[in-house]
């Protein structure tokens, strides 16, 4: 297995980019056929979904505007329970529908409280577009509405995905060795 070391901890691919592409194919497919006329505000959460959210991007023809927040939840491979907001969002939202565009879902925390926000912002429609999930580790209430890939409750890197700001730049998935 191909492994990788960033900092201290060693990492074994998982998942190869062509099987991450197809898994984007097929919900491209889905969004297309969903947001067609709806001019969609599609709003990439950063910094985990940039390389998401540049391939799914050039699949779905659907025009909208593309913009970007940044929240962090996330220190090291533990989630903190809080989340800041560090880029905000400059968009008129009002009425619109908005489809968050994020890297994994984990506790669900950073999802459930960036949904709620545009929804108090004044959204007419909040739908979401994640690459990955983890089901057993859900703990807030949350719709998805496009799933890429469900994956078991392990810590991953690549393909956007860091550990402590590493590990985003590789273009297939890693799963941590314990
Ligand atoms: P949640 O708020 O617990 O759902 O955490 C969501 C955020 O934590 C994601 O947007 C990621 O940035 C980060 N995260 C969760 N699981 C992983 C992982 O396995 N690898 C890297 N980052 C993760
Ligand atoms: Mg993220």
């Amino acid at each position: 297995m191909k492994k990788v070391t960033l900092k201290d901890k060693t990492f074994g691919l998982s998942l190869p980019e062509s099987e991450i592409l197809k898994a984007i194919d097929t919900i491209a497919v889905d969004m297309n056929r969903d947001l067609e006329g709806k001019d969609p505000l599609f709003l990439v959460v950063l910094n985990g979904a940039y390389m998401f959210a540049s391939d799914l991007m050039k699949r779905v023809e659907v025009l909208g505007e593309v913009s970007f927040v940044k929240v962090s939840s996330y220190q090291g491979t533990e989630s903190t329970g809080e989340t800041t907001e560090l880029i905000g969002l400059n968009e008129e939202i009002a009425g619109r529908t908005v489809v968050i565009v994020e890297d994994i879902v984990d506790s669900g925390l950073t999802m459930s409280k960036l949904v709620k926000s545009l929804h108090d912002k004044g959204a007419g429609e909040v739908k979401v577009a994640t690459l990955f999930f983890k089901p057993e580790s859900l703990k807030h209430e949350l719709h998805l509405d496009y799933v890429a890939l469900r994956i078991p409750n392990d810590f991953i890197v690549g393909y956007g995905l860091d550990y402590d700001g590493y590990g985003r730049n590789l273009r297939d998935i890693y799963t941590l060795i314990p």
